[in-house]
């Protein structure tokens, strides 16, 4: 897709379609009542009629309307006036572009980014625009034989800016948000992308061809490599497969040379069968995406570098299958991490906080001012927020906010889960000094505890994307998620850094 800014008037807009908003009551947007006037009061007749009520994402396509450049005018509705907030202005840009991609307009004006969200500016706007319309032309049809449907028509977009002194904010929101999108979009490709393909080997080769795009620096550490750094726990998880696993580390330097950076730490399951604790056959293809915290890695990295960030970044992915076989582990296994400290690993299906921990370990080297670890941990994820925000544990409460403060502004949100001493004690093992599970009750939180115990040498933070990183039914497919929220972390700490 094709994105632009542009402040003309929208009635002189000449365009395959101009989208405008509708408030309930029949109240015109701005660009609404230019298009009105240009057309004698055609728009006002139309609602008069009944036509269009105004309700929250519902639409109405306009042919020719006399007086208007553009072949189409797509009314949107808004809802009330009085809650048009952040939900809303994205309901809209998203109720729009899916009524436009089934019409034959190639291109299009949005005039939405008028309308005014309280305590959000122009950038926003444009920045979520930019999102939701990449989000919504987004297929995944690379593995059908024939190309499903026609190309679509839709090419260009071009955004609607009321007020000139807002250009150059727009101008550079859009920029931002094309880093982004970019971003999210290699993170759906990948895990979108089934077991069979999207193997470590496959992730280890797309971080190099990423690294050689961009200027980021990739070393693949191999099996052998693994074992000399004593990651015990990565390489029992890694045993039952054929597929030799892949430890990633990626270096984006674009701040100073020595400046502590911030490491990214992704969970690399590119399938999860749940070992020897294998898991049930219903929705087990969806443990293809369980690599989906890798995913994140490389996206966040891939948008920090279009954005050219004056920040220091590590990325450090470990990347395995999980499966049952004649050489996997066994429940009551121990193993000895590389931080020393041994785990009696009780469910092979716990395998996420076994191979997270050595990376945990192993980002220790860089000095890191902060970490942030991306993982598909738990299924009790999903039973406590739902589809709706990931979940967030930390040890430090200023990288905790700054966190939450990056999903509220990328609308990409995580909520704050607590990693309180009294939860320690789930984790007792009578033969190691902890197992890698603990009771069923507040299942995330352990796992949270688990990774704890490797990250006391610096600020760190835990996303738990379980519920957030993929959508399952007929919509199923990967999300994309936390990307925006990575991307707007490290933009900040970038702009906070300069
Ligand atoms: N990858 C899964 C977590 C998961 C399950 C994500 C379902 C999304 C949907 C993880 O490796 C896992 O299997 N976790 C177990 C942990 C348990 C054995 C303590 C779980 O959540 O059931
Ligand atoms: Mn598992
Ligand atoms: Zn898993």
């Amino acid at each position: 897709m094709e994105f632009s800014t542009k402040n003309i008037s929208p009635g002189k807009q000449r365009s395959g379609c101009v989208v405008v908003g509708i408030y309930e009551g029949r109240k015109l947007s701005p660009s609404a009542q230019a298009i009105d006037s240009a057309s004698r009061r055609h728009l006002s007749e139309v609602l008069r009629r009944g036509d269009l009520e105004g309700k929250l994402g519902s639409t109405l396509l306009l042919q020719k309307v006399r007086g208007a450049l553009a072949e189409r005018v797509l009314l949107v509705g808004l809802g009330r006036e009085r809650e048009f907030r952040e939900g809303a202005y994205r309901t809209a840009v998203n109720a729009a572009i899916k009524t436009l991609r089934n019409t034959g307009a190639a291109d299009a004006t949005f005039c939405l980014a008028e309308l005014a969200v309280k305590g959000r500016d122009i950038g926003w706007k444009i920045e979520q625009a930019v999102t939701c319309i990449t989000e919504a032309m987004y297929r995944f049809d690379r593995l059908k034989s024939k190309a499903p449907e026609a190309k679509r028509a839709l090419r260009k977009v071009t955004l609607h800016v009321a007020e000139r002194g807002e250009v150059a904010a727009a101008e550079s929101a859009l920029e931002r948000a094309q880093a982004i999108a970019e971003g999210v979009q290699l993170a759906k490709d990948l895990g979108n992308l089934p077991g069979n393909y999207c193997t470590p080997t496959y992730l280890a080769e797309q971080a190099q061809e990423l690294g050689k795009r961009h200027g980021i620096r990739v070393e693949v550490l191999e099996q052998k490599d693994i074992e000399k750094l004593g990651m015990g726990c990565f390489l029992a998880v890694a045993r039952g497969s054929r597929q030799p696993p892949k430890f990633i580390v990626l270096e984006y330097q674009g701040g100073k040379r020595g400046a502590p950076p911030v490491a990214l730490v992704g969970k690399g399951i590119t399938f999860d069968t749940g070992g020897i604790s294998i898991k049930p056959a219903p929705e087990m293809d969806e443990m293809k995406f369980d690599m989906c915290g890798a995913a994140s890695v490389l996206g966040a990295m891939k948008a920090a570098a279009l954005m050219k960030l004056p920040l220091n970044i590590v990325g450090a992915i470990p990347a395995t299958e999980n499966m049952p076989g004649g050489n996997a582990i066994k429940p009551g296994d121990i193993v000895t991490t590389m931080s020393g400290q041994t785990v009696e690993i009780l469910n092979t299906d716990a395998e996420g906080r076994l191979i997270l921990c050595d990376a945990l370990t192993y980002v220790e080297k860089f000095k890191p001012a902060a970490v942030v670890d991306i993982a598909t941990l738990t299924g009790a994820m999903v039973i406590s927020l739902g589809h709706i925000a990931t979940g967030m544990f930390s040890n430090s409460d200023p990288l905790a906010r700054e966190l939450l403060q990056a999903g509220e502004t990328a609308w990409d949100r995580a909520w704050h889960m607590p990693l309180w001493d009294e939860y320690q004690d789930m984790l007792k093992s009578n033969f190691a000094d902890f197992p890698n599970i603990g009771t069923r009750a507040g299942g995330s939180i352990t796992a949270a505890c688990f990774l704890s115990r490797f990250t006391k040498s610096y600020p760190w933070a835990h996303l738990d994307i379980a519920g957030t990183a993929w959508r399952s039914g007929p919509d199923k497919g990967a999300t994309g998620r936390p990307v925006a929220l990575l991307a707007q972390f490290l933009a900040r700490r970038a702009g906070a850094a300069a």
